[in-house]
């Protein structure tokens, strides 16, 4: 009997094991699909041949997704290749594991953006080989979760068909790391999205599994404290036209960036420690169009050539605290330049010499007068502007025109001189302040009004104390002269009265004294007895 349960037991245990590896994800549940269509919006459009169902499901505290696509659909939405499209959605659940996805051949949009999701169930496009966009950014997906299988589509003679996918996002997450084989089915993959990940360093693996996906046009790596990149990720990229590595530790320009140098058009370097940028540090790089170099609290300089960009449109460069100069010069390469924000960082002038640069060389006189004549968009708020003659020179060439006043009314002042402080500069010209004359009583005033008034403050201090020192002096002075002439005249007088003891000598001094004090009564006897005789002849 015993040995009968063990058998029975056993063969229990295998015909559970079998049904598991066969379809694991029958064994969990799915969401009921009845009647879903009054719990989830469902809808259908049809634009050019092409029908577009749609499935939103968020925010329904689902634990799973449907096993099937709502019967609303109909059969065209299941089979149909190339002209239907569904788009599904299953944001803001609580789906821990996402489930093999429900079949159809339409072309899938799938997301499930803060789902909590933890693990993902291989292979999830089994039955969905067309699916194209994958969305699941805000969720707890770590390494273990993504492996190869995952991506794979049916199985059809001896080996399994790659899937459709081509823009995937897994920003959000908690990847550190790739499975080298990890996009091995995904032969068509565009937008790769592993932004606010753990990708520190981006180790051997992970670069090889970047590096395998040729047909990689967008790559998001932002806000995964790298510090380098791998001297090989972009030996084979190249179709890749957006770079984000922004809110990175990157110090330098890695030097694999050359590698990217005909196809890359945006690149994003915002947020990132660089203390400078060094001359040639976009070498190469001549297809680029947008460049991101905001929002880098330690950029002091942009060194001289660091900026040669011939395809240039679009620069941002604000936001950079301590940045105090900019090398506008060496944006006269780029001649097709159409947006240029230099808003928010230290800058007081610019300065362009046009003559001295090697781009003046151009044919066209106009060329050098105007040299980026398809500027649009300048701003340059939030900067210590110090409104000088150069200053507006510079920007009367850049095109005064196109300094923009922000959507809150934000527009440039200048900081500097005194006279001109918060006056915007949209109220003056080059014509008007060239001709200025700044008073030199002011200048010093302006240049650093609390250091003055504390040098006159001293100053004045200064004159006070030496004033009181000379009165206190001059009244020491005469207090000791007046005390001496009295003290004078009294040794004149006391000896007398000692000397009195000493006999012989007494009687000289004693008479004599009289006789001196007598003749200077007499003298003054005389000079006013002459007046009163000369009076007396007047009268
Ligand atoms: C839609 O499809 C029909 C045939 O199925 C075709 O004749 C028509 O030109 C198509 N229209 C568009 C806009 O593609
Ligand atoms: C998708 O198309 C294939 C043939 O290309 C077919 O064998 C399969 O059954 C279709 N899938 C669905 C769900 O209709
Ligand atoms: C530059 O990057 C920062 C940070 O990523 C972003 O906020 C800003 O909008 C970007 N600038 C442009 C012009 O896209
Ligand atoms: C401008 O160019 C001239 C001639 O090349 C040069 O002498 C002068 O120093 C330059 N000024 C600045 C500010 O670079
Ligand atoms: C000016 O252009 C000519 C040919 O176009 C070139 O040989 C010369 O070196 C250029 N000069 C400068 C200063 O760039
Ligand atoms: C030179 O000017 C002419 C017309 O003035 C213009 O058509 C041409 O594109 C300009 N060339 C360059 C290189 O700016
Ligand atoms: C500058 O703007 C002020 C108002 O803010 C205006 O009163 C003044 O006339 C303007 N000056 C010039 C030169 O436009």
């Amino acid at each position: 009997m015993k040995q009968k349960f063990l058998l029975l037991f056993l063969a229990i245990t295998v015909l559970l094991l079998a049904t598991g590896v066969q379809g694991q994800h029958e064994d969990i549940p799915y969401q009921p699909v009845t009647n879903i269509c009054q719990t989830c919006t469902c809808g259908s459009s049809q634009v050019n041949n092409r029908t577009n169902f749609n499935l939103d499901c968020a925010l329904q505290k689902f634990e799973h997704i449907l096993a099937r696509w709502p019967a609303e659909f109909g059969s065209q939405a299941i089979a149909t290749v190339a002209s239907t499209e569904i788009v599904a959605t299953f944001s803001g659940n609580n789906i821990k594991l996402l489930q093999q996805l429900p079949a159809t051949n339409a072309s899938l949009t799938f997301s499930c953006r803060h789902c909590g999701i933890q693990d993902l169930q291989s292979p999830l496009f089994m039955d969905v080989p067309n699916v194209e966009a994958l969305y699941l950014s805000w969720n707890e997906l770590s390494d273990d979760a993504l492996v190869p299988d995952l991506f794979r589509g049916p199985f059809r003679n001896t080996r399994y068909e790659p899937i459709g996918l081509r823009d995937l996002d897994l920003s959000h997450n908690k990847i550190a790391r790739l499975d080298r084989r990890l996009f091995e089915h995904t032969p068509h993959l565009t937008s790769l999205n592993l932004a606010y990940n753990k990708l520190t360093p981006l180790d051997e693996a992970t670069t090889a599994a970047v590096a395998s996906v040729v047909t990689l046009e967008r790559l998001d790596l932002s806000h995964n404290g790298l510090k380098s990149l791998p001297a090989g990720l972009f030996l084979k990229l190249k179709n890749l036209r957006t770079l984000d590595v922004s809110g990175n530790e990157f110090t330098g320009i890695p030097a694999s960036f050359q590698q990217l140098g005909n196809s890359l058009v945006q690149l994003n370097l915002a947020e990132n420690p660089f203390p400078s940028l060094k001359e040639n540090s976009f070498q190469g790089l001549v297809s680029l169009k947008r460049l991101n170099i905001s929002g880098m609290p330690s950029l002091r300089s942009l060194e001289k050539g660091a900026l040669r960009l011939p395809a240039l449109e679009q620069l941002d460069c604000s936001r950079n605290s301590k940045l105090e100069r900019f090398e506008l010069a060496d944006l006269l390469e780029s001649r097709h330049l159409l947006e240029l924000d230099l808003s928010r960082n230290a800058l007081s002038g610019l300065v362009l010499n046009i003559t001295s640069s090697g781009s003046s060389n151009s044919t066209n006189a106009t060329g050098n007068t105007e040299p980026w004549s398809r500027l649009r968009r300048l701003n340059i708020v939030g900067n210590p502007w110090n409104c000088n003659c150069d200053l507006f020179k510079t920007l009367e060439t850049l095109g005064i025109a196109h300094i923009e006043r922000e959507t809150d009314g934000t527009e440039a002042r200048c900081e500097t001189p005194y006279l001109l402080a918060g006056s915007p500069l949209s109220n003056l010209t080059a014509e008007r302040i060239c001709k200025m004359v700044i008073p030199k009583k002011y200048r010093e005033v302006d240049e650093e009004p609390p250091r003055f008034l504390r040098r006159r403050y001293i100053i004045l201090t200064a004159i006070i104390a030496s004033v009181v020192l000379v009165i206190g002096l001059v009244i020491g002075f005469v207090v000791v002269c007046v005390r001496r002439r009295l003290k004078g005249s009294d040794y004149g007088i006391q000896p007398i009265r000692y000397t009195s003891v000493r006999g012989s000598n007494l009687s000289q001094i004693s008479q004599l004294q009289p006789a001196s004090v007598a003749s200077k009564f007499k003298n003054v006897h005389a000079e006013s007895s002459s007046g009163v005789t000369t009076g007396a002849a007047n009268a």
